[in-house]
This record gives C-alpha cells, structure tokens and sequence, in this order.
C-alpha cells in the first residue's frame, strides 16, 4: 500500500509518501480501500509536534477515510465486502488501505458521493457532540462558531440550519459571502473588526448561547466576556499555537501562559459553563460517540445535508495539502486522492 509517513516532526516537507506491506484487519476490523482521506487541523499540529499524545514520526497520519471495504476480520458481521463506507481512523488514514475498528465505522448515506464521506466523520462529529449533546443548542438560541469557514465551521453551519438558530462566525474576510450564502447572520473579519463590540450590538447587548472556539487562550477570554445567561462556552482546539511552518517554542509558552483560568464562584455568579470538548478521548465511552453518530445520521438524511469540500490533492501532494490549510485557503474541507490507486 502507499501511505504517507510522518518522517519527522517539521515542516509540510516532512510528509513523505512511502510502499508499505498490506494490512491485515484484526478480528473486529474492516480492512478499506481507501478514495480519500480528510486532512484534519490536528494532524498540522501533529506534524509540529503540537499535538499532545499525537503520533510519533514513523507514523502514518490521519483520523478519516472514506472508501470500499476489500477485507474483514471474522467478528464483523454487519458489513459486507464491496460496501462503501467512511470512518475514524484515530490515526493512519493518509493511506491506500486503513483498518477500521467496527464501531468507527459508518455506512455511506445514499446520497453522499466518496468524495463527500471523506470530509464527514470527524467534523460533523465533532460539531453535533459539540453543539447538541454538550452544547444543548436550542431554538432562537445565539451561536458563534469561530473558524465558520474551516472544516468543522461549515459543517456546525449546516447543523445549525437545520433549527431556527442565529448563526455568529468569525472568518478571513474573504469567506464572508460564502458564509453568508450559507445562512450565517452576521460575519466578523477577526482581523479587522472588534469582535466583541460586533457580538453586543448584534445581540442588543444579550450575548451569545453557545460558543465553540478552537483559536486560542486571548480567543477564550474574549469569548467568555460575550456569553448570555445560561450562555456554553466549549473549547476543543488551540490554533494559536500553529505560527509558522515549525513549533515555536516561544509561541508555545505565551500561548500556555496566557490561558485564562476560570473561577467556580463566578461561573455561579454569572450563569455562565466552559466545557471542553475531544473526540480522540472517549476510550471506555466509545457508545456516547456511537449515540451521536445515529442522531446525526438521521439529522444528515432528512435535511439532505452534503459537506463541502474545497479541494482535494493526491496523495502526493500531501505538503502541499498541509500548506493550503495553514496558509488558511481552504473553505470548507481539504482531502488527500487515493482514488487511483
Ligand atoms: N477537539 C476535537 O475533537 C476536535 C475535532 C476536530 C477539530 N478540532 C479543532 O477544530 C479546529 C478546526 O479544525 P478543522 O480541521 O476544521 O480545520 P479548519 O477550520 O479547516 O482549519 C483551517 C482554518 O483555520 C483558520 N485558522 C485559525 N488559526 C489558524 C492558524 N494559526 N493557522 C492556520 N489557519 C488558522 C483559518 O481560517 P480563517 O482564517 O477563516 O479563520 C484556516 O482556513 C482545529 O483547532 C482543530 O484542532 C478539534
């Protein structure tokens, strides 16, 4: 099979395409021929060694893959060879065969193409758990979605418009008009504009129900500053840590040292919750995901709901693919082709 090896930790470069011998799915393992992998934030910061706990070099990257299944282990008996199917990987995806746990993985919805699948497991997880499960997202709530234009935004967006939800994001400028073709309300240029003061205003000085915010510990504070009574604050990522192509040791330690630090008597006081969200971490829980995954389904279907894929890049091209995202292109999600193979 051909993979894509973390050869060490750095910059793009680092991604080397290599042949490996095929696997063997284990007894309760489907074995995938993979047509896309999705590209994930996490594995950048991987490759920087940013990741805690993530992958080693030596390691095939990724977290999802979409494709057919060419082998099973002999426990597995609610999949066929020959189904097409998408699921989490944890890691090793970026490659021509990926195992997959039986758990982890999802049939296709009859509509999705493989392309489509391949941008769906870990975001659209991510952003239901998020939103529906931790975040208890109600209708005519207030939600700001930081990153709307990323991967897990777009797909936060289209689950949000499945209910009367007011949608808040915060982009590159340059994403605003697709964001709002989208159905997001109001769009703020975290660059240009005062982000605080565009919430406030927005909202008549009421603040927002839910936030999710993956930027960072100066992203955080603000955050919080603008949630409404009863109003979720759910951090699951930490993008100020990627500056550059390479792990920053200086960037790091501001970042760490600029963490807010949350006080139980004024969350009481202010009818206010900060949760923290990962779905690489539900070992021992893994049927809460699996909970998910079902409700989620079912809200894809009747919706016919699609992900939106900016871009995909054969597997070759795999630094490429990595700079596209860090040098922040990408609307939506970005793929690795294995289709050829
Ligand atoms: N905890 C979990 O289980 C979990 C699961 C999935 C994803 N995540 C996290 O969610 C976030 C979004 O993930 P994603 O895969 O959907 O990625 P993504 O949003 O597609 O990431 C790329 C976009 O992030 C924005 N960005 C913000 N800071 C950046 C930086 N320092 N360098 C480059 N781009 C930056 C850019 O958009 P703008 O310029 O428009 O802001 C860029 O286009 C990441 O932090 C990821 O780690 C967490």
């Amino acid at each position: 099979m051909k993979s894509v090896i973390l050869t060490k930790y750095g910059g793009p470069d680092v991604l080397k395409v290599m042949n490996l011998n095929d696997l063997e799915p284990d007894e309760n393992q489907v074995r995938v021929k993979v047509h896309y992998a999705g590209i994930n934030f996490a594995e950048i910061m991987a490759r920087m060694k940013l990741y805690p706990g993530g992958p080693k070099p030596g390691s095939i990257l990724g977290g999802e893959v979409s494709g057919v299944i060419d082998k099973m282990g002999p426990n597995v008996k609610d999949f066929n060879i020959g189904d097409k199917v998408m699921g989490l990987t944890l890691s090793g995806s970026y490659s021509s065969q990926a195992c997959i746990d039986v758990n982890s993985v999802i049939p296709l919805p009859e509509s999705f193409t493989l392309r489509e699948a391949a941008a769906f497991p870990v975001t659209y997880i991510t952003a239901y758990m998020m939103m529906f499960d931790l975040g208890n997202l109600q209708e005519n709530d207030t939600f700001l979605i930081h990153g709307a234009g990323g991967g897990v935004g777009t797909a936060a967006i289209q689950l949000a418009k499945t209910k009367n939800i007011k949608i808040i994001g915060t982009s590159s400028s340059w994403k605003h008009n697709k964001l709002i073709k989208m159905g997001v309300d109001k769009c703020i240029d975290y660059n240009k504009e005062n982000i605080y003061e565009e919430i406030m205003n927005f909202t008549n000085g009421k603040g927002v129900d839910l936030i999710i915010d993956p930027i960072g510990a100066k992203n955080w504070k603000l955050s919080y500053s603008v949630l409404s009574k009863m109003g979720k604050l759910i951090i699951y990522g930490d993008q100020n840590l990627v500056k550059g192509d390479k792990l920053k040791p200086l960037v790091a330690m501001k970042e760490i040292y600029s963490m807010p630090k949350y006080k139980p008597m004024d969350l009481m006081a202010n009818n206010k919750a900060v949760m923290g969200y990962h779905l690489g971490r539900f070992k021992g829980h893994e049927w809460k995901v699996k909970r998910s995954i079902n409700n989620l389904i079912k809200l894809v279907n009747n919706n016919n709901l699609h992900p939106i894929v900016d871009k995909n890049f054969s597997y070759k091209d795999a630094p490429k693919a990595h700079r596209y995202i860090q040098n922040r292109k990408n609307f939506g999600k970005v793929l690795l082709d294995f289709s050829s193979i």
